[in-house]
């Protein structure tokens, strides 16, 4: 696949570092956005360990991902300060209006929901980032307006 001088790359930067195995993971997230199957023969060789040692670790970590995100991804705040008001219902309303759980990506390839576990903003709950941007106070219709395309 085009991405594998990319993946090689990578575990050849990694080899000699103590515990290489997030790094990597890690890597091939930053370079192509998501860790394709195409990356677990050869990081699992490398490492020497099994493509199920493997799994389990990248399903572990919910920031790393299988698949490319949506074009937007939107993070909402799921910390005490944000939930306490009204992170919950921002969130609900926000997965529900797209039809997605946390990590879930829009069949159409349009948006990303990840929850965040603060963003900072905590005395102007609750918090949200939409492609980069922070919103305080944030509403629904704040977090949805600009992902229609
Ligand atoms: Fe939500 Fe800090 S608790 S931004």
């Amino acid at each position: 696949t085009p991405e594998d001088p990319v993946i090689a790359r990578i575990i050849a930067d990694h080899l000699g570092v103590e515990g290489p195995l997030l790094p990597i993971l890690h890597a091939v997230q930053a370079a192509l956005g998501h860790i394709p199957a195409a990356a677990h023969g050869p990081i699992a060789e490398a490492l020497n360990i099994t493509r199920a040692e493997l799994h389990g670790v990248i399903s572990f970590y919910h920031d790393f991902r299988d698949r490319p995100a949506g074009r937007h991804v939107v993070r909402i705040c799921r910390s005490e300060a944000c939930q306490a008001v009204g992170g919950v219902a921002l969130s609900q309303a926000v997965l529900d209006k797209l039809g997605l759980d946390w990590h879930g990506t829009t069949p159409d390839g349009r948006v990303t929901v990840e929850p965040v576990y603060c963003l900072g903003l905590c005395a102007c709950g609750p918090a949200a980032m939409v492609d980069g941007a922070l919103k305080g106070r944030a509403t629904p219709e704040d977090v949805l307006a600009g992902l229609e395309a």
